[in-house]
């Protein structure tokens, strides 16, 4: 027996509107032109004397170090959240930008699903813009302050591993590499596995959604926000692009996969191990760059590069000393990292809520509810005796 016709997305004219308007919307707004010129206009000499966040957005904010800085030193950990922050999300957005193309592909192949690609389209070359702004400040201000590379890193491909500072080891590295090639050859020719993607996609940018809100506001709530330092503007430009998205990936993974037919077994398998992958990527938190779900120990390295450089002028027992008391021992740092990963957590809850398909793991977010502040300083204090032997 034949497998029963999509419904075809043109009767759904609610589902529909939704996307034309946010389509044509994010037309009108696009800021890829003012990114690309922030780009070409950003010096480091310029924008060197202003914060480019909001205060508690600073590296290490909160910890020992945070509080033990001078107001010149403080500048610069504010300015290194900005530049840290971002190398993820141009990582994450390369990948973004790869299975937009894989899922454009395999809903292109089902009746009326041009306004879809449209959007993925469009929001693919906004991500280049994004990333060649991230790109273009994160490196000048590293070259400016220390020389060379410290969160930056050179142009990568999507099969790199996304987040930039994890746990993972080369076995597990290898493993992910072969789950990314299938899950990129099933979304390109399955239309509910490619429709899922955008529930992935959702709830990975929905806590960037709220970081990156306050982010925004380092420019708009600024005093005079035309005097606003231009990476202060980039995240604000950036974060208007990303409201679109955030919508596009609600509108396709809430309603237009009802246009669908119901998932197979195996297609619904597919998709609770995409979204617990999801939970394990987001199972830590990081003091370092709050609202980033970092590995803390694969932040000591380029923390002691930090304090060891003239910025800070430490000697390497005095930078392991400050490493040990913001990483190993409980500081507000700590706590509103702690914070921050559970309303995230809350929040991707009620994102899949209403989803049928998904199972109780997934649901109530099981492994990443295991994220606890004593967790966190043990496996911390194991990995630091190993760091400083
Ligand atoms: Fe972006
Ligand atoms: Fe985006």
């Amino acid at each position: 027996m034949n497998a029963p016709l999509p419904q075809r997305l043109s009767e759904d004219a609610r589902t529909l509107k939704k996307l034309d308007l946010n389509l044509r919307r994010n037309k009108q707004q696009d800021h890829t032109t003012l990114l690309d010129q922030a780009s070409k206009d950003f010096s480091w000499e310029a924008a060197k004397s202003e914060y480019w966040c909001p205060e508690e957005f600073s590296l290490m904010h909160g910890t020992p170090l945070w509080n033990e800085s001078t107001a010149d030193q403080k500048r610069v950990l504010n300015q290194l959240y900005w530049v840290a922050y971002y190398s993820q999300i141009i990582s994450a957005e390369i990948a973004t930008i790869f299975f937009n193309q894989t899922s454009a592909a395999g809903l292109y192949g089902v009746e009326d699903f041009r306004v879809v690609c449209d959007t993925l389209d469009m929001e693919s070359t906004q991500e280049r813009a994004h990333i060649n702004a991230f790109k273009v400040v994160g490196e000048a201000t590293e070259k400016a302050l220390f020389g060379g590379r410290v969160f930056t890193y050179p142009m990568r491909t999507p099969y790199a591993e996304t987040m930039i500072y994890s746990d993972a080891t080369p076995f597990k590295a290898w493993w992910k590499k072969l789950q990314l090639r299938t899950y990129t050859l099933l979304s390109s020719s399955n239309a509910f596995i490619a429709c899922q993607y955008f529930t992935v996609r959702g709830i990975r940018t929905l806590s960037g959604k709220l970081i990156q809100h306050q982010l925004s506001m380092a420019h708009t709530k600024h005093a005079f926000p035309e005097a606003s330092a231009l990476p202060a503007k980039i995240s604000y430009y950036h974060f208007m692009d990303e409201s679109y998205h955030f919508n596009s990936s609600n509108i396709i993974s809430h309603d237009i996969i009802k246009c669908l037919p119901k998932p197979t077994a195996f297609e619904a398998r597919v998709a609770n191990m995409t979204l617990a992958g999801c939970q394990r990527d987001h199972q830590g938190f990081s003091v370092g760059v709050r609202g980033i779900f970092w590995h803390d120990p694969a932040l000591f390295e380029p923390l002691l590069k930090v304090l060891m450089s003239p910025i800070y002028g430490m000697d390497r027992a005095a930078a392991l000393a400050m490493i040990e008391r913001c990483f190993c021992q409980d500081n507000d740092g700590v706590q509103s990292a702690y914070a921050t990963h559970k309303t995230a957590l809350e929040s991707y809850k009620q994102y899949l809520a209403d989803l049928d398909y998904v199972d109780a793991h997934n649901k109530e977010m099981r492994h990443m509810a295991r994220a606890s502040v004593e967790g966190y300083l043990k496996t911390n204090r194991r990995a630091f005796e190993r760091f400083a032997a």
